[in-house]
Parts: structure tokens; sequence; C-alpha cells
């Protein structure tokens, strides 16, 4: 189907991490673009879409009404207003990694299960994997994607029920693969992040102790 508007970077790499056919919900939608390209694309079977301010979901509304999307709106802080039967695939772009964990966090173990989360931090991306390493849940996918001057990373996590095993390297790099242009420039990032940290400009905590050990592997698989 044609496409009624052309989405950021950072918006397709979320598009296309979504399953085809599944029952979506945006948490912390702002704009509405990524529910209703979703859905005007024919990609997706439904969408709910919500926020926790009121302004960001009534221009959400109009630009649904713009391009009449049948989606689902709800005022909701993360899924608090949210049956957990209600959808198969949430996607939580654009805010940053402890926020993202934090919205996680309030959702009960088992409400998690068989569903799939597309997440894609905009900062502090290492403290949500950290999280996500800690409460049971897996990275199947992850890649690193350039919109205008930044870098992101966008993250195909699902809940596993079990512990991960993980690399202290893992949860600066996560399962990006070596070998791309944007996951060298990702790498970039993150050595420039962890420089800082070591020479006292971003507050250390305790459990990166490793750090020069992390840059020289980063350096050695992706640089
Ligand atoms: C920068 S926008 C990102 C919009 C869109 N998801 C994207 O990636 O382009 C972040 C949105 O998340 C909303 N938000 C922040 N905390 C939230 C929460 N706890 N629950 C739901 N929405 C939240 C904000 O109101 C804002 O509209």
């Amino acid at each position: 189907m044609k496409e009624p508007f052309l989405l950021s970077k950072r918006l397709s790499k979320c598009a296309e991490f979504i399953p085809e056919n599944t029952r979506l919900i945006d948490i912390g939608t702002d704009h509405g673009y990524l529910p209703i390209w979703l859905l005007k694309t024919g990609k997706i079977k439904s969408a709910v879409a919500t926020d926790i301010r009121t302004g960001p979901l009534s221009e959400a509304i109009k630009n649904a009404d713009k391009y009449a999307a049948d989606i689902k709106f709800v005022l909701s802080d993360g899924f608090e207003k949210i049956s957990y039967d209600s959808f198969d695939t949430a996607v939580i772009a654009g805010m940053g990694g402890e926020l993202i964990a934090d919205i996680l966090e309030k959702k009960q173990e088992n409400d998690m299960r068989n569903k799939i989360f597309i997440l894609q931090p905009m900062t502090k991306s290492e403290k949500l994997r950290d999280f996500l390493y800690k409460n049971k849940y897996t990275i199947k996918r992850e890649e690193a994607v350039k919109d205008k001057e930044h870098i992101y990373s966008v993250m195909n996590v699902e809940f596993a029920g079990t512990f991960e095993k993980h690399e202290d390297i893992d949860l600066w790099m996560g399962m990006i693969s070596p070998g791309t242009e944007e996951s060298t420039e990702y790498a970039s990032k993150i050595i420039k992040r962890l420089k800082k940290i070591e020479k006292g400009y971003i507050v250390n905590s305790s459990e990166y102790i490793n750090l020069v050990n992390i840059e020289h592997e980063i350096v050695n698989k992706y640089l």
C-alpha cells in the first residue's frame, strides 16, 4: 500500500522491527505518526496509542483524523490503563532508557509473557539493557540507525522468564552486530560516552567499573 507520508529514519527502523498483522500498542505516541503509518500501509492489524499528556494525545488524534486512521487513543501513564490482552506488540520509542525501564517495571511479569517489545531509547541505553538483563528479558535483535546527525539503537525484546547470560560489553552495545556503518558510528558514540565517564564528566555508577576493558573490547569488535 502507498505510504501516507515519509517516516523519519528512526521511526522507519522501529516500523521495520514491528511484526506484520500484529495488534500494536504505541506507548508515548506524541504525534501518532508511527501507528498511523503502520495502519495506513496495512502492516498491522490494529493500533492503540497512548500518552501521559493530553496535549500530545490531542495532536495524535488530529493526525489520525487527517489520515483517516482508526486508532484507539488512551490517556495513560505507561501501561497503567491498558489491558494486557489487548495487544501483541508494544513499541516504546523516543524516550530515555531509564524512563522506558520504569514503564516496563510497573507491569507484572505475567503480563509480559508472549509479548514483543520494540524499544528505542534516546539516551542511557545501557541503563535500559541493564534493567532488561536483571528482569529476565532477552534482546532478540538490535540494530543501530542514523537519523540526521544522531545515532540510535532499536531493539526487539521479549520476556524470557530466565536470566540471560551476558557480558559487560553487552550493556553498552547490546545485540548490535559489527560490520555496518551504523554499528561503527554507534560504537564511536559509546566510546565517547565511556571516556566522559572515565574523566568524571558523567557520574559513574559502581556497576561500570571495568570501563577501560570495555572500551578495548568495543574497539576490537566494532572499530
Ligand atoms: C519524544 S516523544 C516520542 C514520540 C514517539 N514515540 C516517537 O518516538 O517519535 C515522548 C512522548 O512520551 C510521552 N510520555 C512520557 N512519559 C510517558 C509515560 N510514562 N507514559 C506514556 N507516555 C509518556 C510524552 O508525553 C511524549 O509525548
